[in-house]
């Protein structure tokens, strides 16, 4: 039920093409958001050049990195788990290979990682991925390596990620790192640093780049992409003191939608992930003039009441949203929005459940990504709050979301039938070799037979059945936009 937690991509190791000439072995594993997996992407690029090509088989490998996630306690237990893995393959099989932790958890825990998991070497930030080289040199002469440095501007533009695990149709851009919002419940604020914007330019680059490989759809990424803001480099926080020109020349994010749009009309765009404080009117207006950006929004509300909505230090109200959620379905009649939910946040009474099941209601979502409260250290919540909802009765929350999340799921899915809608298509179908796998632009999946089809191609499917999750149908012939 994790959308940022794609389980079938958790933990799985990336390989790259392979560089000639180099002889050392990396083995490069993900967890978390998709902001890791593009990160790790990154890292390869950056230790390609060091001599290093991927590899699946761990027991092999020189180096095994492992990028983190700390969202939520699950996550860091996950990986916990991995590193005694690594411990054992290190003891019984390869006493030579050097273990690095990269990510959220190395941000958050330091040099704790080094002292209490021996076999650690490595320990690298978010933000200091460029320093790798350095780092690993002084590893190599034996001695642990750590830079957990956040920085003002890092932002990776320019390094080209390699991308070669991929199905070569869709893609993921960064555009955004860090975040200032400061949930009180969230730990990405302290573990990815003060948020800063990518330059335009190199987006642009990026995109047309992937167009030419054959990439036909792009997902803009940050922790936060509305609250984008381009005028020349530096924190967003920062943009106050900009010059006249400066600010003259700023691109917000619906500037940035609209230079996308341009730039590839064929391309389909999407992004994620919104926060509903910083999501302005102009940014759907951008979305309904454009026929390539995908009429789908992920717009996390957390909870639908106003008093823990206030504790959590999400800046709208319930009815703020409402008008939010009123003014897309205005402008974009068939706009799909999905969720994200906390259930049990401290001092959540009946009541306030109550509210985040009557919002529900009212969106009636068509798909969401629902969770148990788990207090992270360091944040707000942690210092001034008591975890004080029982386990037992968090987990009746999030059964009662997650049902109908479920059932509004069916009711959404239903509406699509009978239409004939545009499906890029992705790969084969994970149930059926003899089906293609694609979404709308709704963002939901779309199962239909092969016949000469092929992937990567725009394709209208009329859909004939559903389920909650998935919508079943069959094409009947290339969309205008092939
Ligand atoms: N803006 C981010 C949101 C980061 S976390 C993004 O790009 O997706 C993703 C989701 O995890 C949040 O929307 C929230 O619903 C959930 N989450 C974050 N911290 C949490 C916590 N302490 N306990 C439970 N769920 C949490
Ligand atoms: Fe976290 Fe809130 Fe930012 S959920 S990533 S602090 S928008």
């Amino acid at each position: 039920m994790e959308k940022i937690i794609d389980e079938n991509k958790q933990g799985k190791a990336l390989v790259l093409e392979q560089t000639r000439g180099n002889n050392k072995k990396l083995f490069i594993e993900s967890y978390g958001c998709q902001m890791n997996f593009s990160d790790s992407e990154i890292v390869a690029s950056i230790l390609a050049k060091q001599g290093f090509n991927t590899t699946q088989n761990m027991e092999e490998a020189d180096l095994v990195l492992v990028n983190t996630c700390s969202i939520r306690d699950k996550a860091e237990q996950t990986v916990r788990k991995r590193l005694k893995k690594y411990n054992a393959v290190k003891q019984e099989v390869n006493p030579a290979m050097k273990v690095g932790v990269l990510g959220c958890m190395a941000e958050r825990l330091k040099t704790k990682f080094l002292e209490e998991e021996k076999i650690v070497d490595l320990v690298v930030g978010p933000d200091a991925y460029k320093d790798l080289p350095n780092l690993l040199a002084e590893v190599d002469e034996g001695r642990e390596a750590i830079n957990v440095i956040l920085s003002k501007e890092e932002t990776y533009g320019d390094i080209a990620p390699v991308r070669l695990n991929s199905n070569g149709v869709t893609a993921f851009v960064s555009i955004t790192r860090g975040c200032d919002n400061m949930c009180t419940f969230c730990v990405v604020p302290f573990t990815r640093g003060r948020e800063r914007s990518r330059d335009p330019q190199s987006i642009i680059e990026e995109v047309n780049d992937l167009w030419s490989k054959g990439y036909r759809e792009v997902t803009l990424l940050g922790q936060n992409v509305d609250s984008y803001l381009w005028y020349g480099g530096g924190l967003k926080k920062d943009f106050t003191k900009a010059s006249e020109l400066q600010k003259a020349t700023a691109v917000n994010f619906a500037g940035l939608l609209d230079l996308c749009a341009k730039a590839q009309p064929k391309m389909r765009f999407r992004f994620s992930t919104s926060n509903p404080q910083d999501f302005t009117l102009d940014v759907i207006e951008t979305m309904a003039k454009h026929r390539n950006i995908c009429n789908y929004i992920h717009l996390p509300v957390q909870s639908g009441s106003n008093r823990i909505l206030k504790a959590m230090n999400r800046l709208h109200t319930r009815e703020e949203y409402f008008e939010l959620i009123d003014n897309i379905k205005r402008l974009i009649p068939d706009c799909g929005i999905s969720q994200d939910m906390i259930a049990g946040f401290p001092t959540e009474t009946e009541e306030d459940h109550q509210d985040t099941l009557s919002l529900m209601e009212y969106v009636k979502y068509d798909f969401g990504f629902m969770f148990a409260y788990s207090e992270r250290p360091g944040t707000l919540a942690e210092r001034k709050m008591e975890d004080d909802i029982p386990e037992a009765v968090k987990k009746r929350r999030l059964t009662e979301i997650i049902e109908l999340q479920q059932k509004h799921s069916l009711y959404r899915t239903q509406q699509h039938l009978g239409k004939v809608e545009e499906v890029l298509i992705e790969k084969a179908s994970k149930r059926s070799d003899a089906h293609w796998s694609g979404r709308n632009s709704q963002n939901t999946v779309v199962v239909f037979p092969k016949e000469h089809y092929k992937v990567g191609e725009f394709v209208n499917v009329k859909i004939l059945d559903c389920t909650s999750a998935t919508l079943l149908g069959e094409a009947v012939g290339y969309s205008i936009n092939n």
